[in-house]
């Protein structure tokens, strides 16, 4: 059975579901209900000055937490929310089943709010910076395409169904992972031609997956390290799930360089789950913005954000084609 908007928001849904147990710990470990009661209406950098917390964090957190029903946002000022929800109290007995992530999250988040890093590692490396250098280890490569394969992989499937695609003749998908973007859209306009863009050990292992779907023919895999090589010359280009990895100088650098391979007239497709315009919602895509800034330093996007920033590039106005449960396709003529 197909997914429906519903069902891929219900996936995403449970995939951050132990968000607001996190928060809650630590809103405790700070006793942020009693300082924010005690200041009335406070602004996310006066709270982190009373705190002594970085300010960016904070504001991000603070946002979590509007989210979360736990605090009401007023202009730039937070208050505490007197209907908020009691239902992920942290003072249960019973030890939830995803107490572990709770405990692992709460203490990354109050790493990154004390000014430390708590980058995204796996097997100790920190997958940020390998992904800068372009040398990604093959097992860490394997793991993390496995990750996103299985998350984005009915976004896809769903998004690609656009008409939008129906009048193009190509397109370079870049930071491809597992190649589930450029399958489904090979499979929806089986007349175009799809090249799939990654680092050499997120390629290799990408493979299977174009071998188990039989479409290693149709799709061209190109090897690149996106920072540091020339990229093909193709008509139409797709970051999924690519610009909330970066901040500045990185985020605007891929969308400058998307700019100057496109040819005039050349379209940018962008997939990201967005914000909406206050940043408060929808609480998933709030909590994924605070998982993105502890893993990255980076965000997730409200449209306004992305269109300052592809139309800072020299684009034309980026345009919302479609949505597939919390993500939006987005489009922008060069
Ligand atoms: C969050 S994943 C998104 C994957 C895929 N677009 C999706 O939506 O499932 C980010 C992707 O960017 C790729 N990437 C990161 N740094 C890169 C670089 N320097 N050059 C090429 N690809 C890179 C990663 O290998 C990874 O596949």
């Amino acid at each position: 059975m197909k997914s429906t908007n519903l069902d891929l928001k219900n996936n995403f849904d449970q995939w951050l579901s132990y968000f607001p147990k996190a928060l809650d710990q630590v809103v405790e470990a700070y006793d942020m209900t009693e300082v924010i009661e005690k200041a009335g209406a406070v602004t996310a950098s006066r709270l982190a000055t009373i705190l002594g917390l970085q300010p960016k964090t904070l504001d991000v957190f603070c946002r979590a937490l509007v989210a979360s029903g736990r605090l009401a946002k007023s202009g730039l000022s937070y208050t505490i929310n007197s209907k908020a929800p009691s239902d992920h109290s942290t003072n249960s007995d019973t030890e939830s089943p995803n107490s572990k992530q709770v405990e692992s999250l709460s203490q990354r988040i109050m790493t990154v709010l004390k000014g430390g890093s708590s980058g995204l590692t796996v097997d100790q490396q920190d997958i940020t910076s390998m992904w800068k250098q372009g040398n990604i280890s093959p097992k860490v490569a394997n793991s993390f395409t496995k990750v996103m394969h299985e998350q984005i992989q009915d976004v896809a499937d769903l998004i690609t169904t656009h008409e939008g695609f129906q009048t193009i003749e190509s397109l370079t998908d870049l930071g491809a992972g597992s190649c589930a973007f450029g399958m489904a859209l090979k499979r929806r306009h089986p007349h175009i031609t799809v090249s799939c863009a990654d680092l050499p050990t997120v390629c290799a292992a990408a493979w299977p997956y174009l071998k188990s779907s039989a479409m290693n023919d149709n799709i061209t895999l190109l090897p690149l390290n996106f920072f540091e090589d020339t990229w093909p010359k193709d008509t139409c280009l797709h970051f999924g799930n690519i610009l909330h990895d970066w901040s500045e100088p990185e985020l605007s650098f891929l969308i400058e360089k998307a700019y100057s391979s496109l040819p005039s007239g050349g379209k940018l497709w962008i997939t990201e789950a967005l914000l909406t315009p206050d940043s408060c919602a929808p609480a998933t895509v709030v909590y994924f913005d605070l998982l993105m800034h502890i893993n990255h330093g980076s965000q997730q996007f409200t449209q306004n954000h992305l269109t300052e920033l592809v139309v800072g590039a020299g684009f034309k106005n980026l345009e919302k084609m479609t949505e597939a449960g919390y993500y939006s396709l987005l489009m922008a003529i060069k």
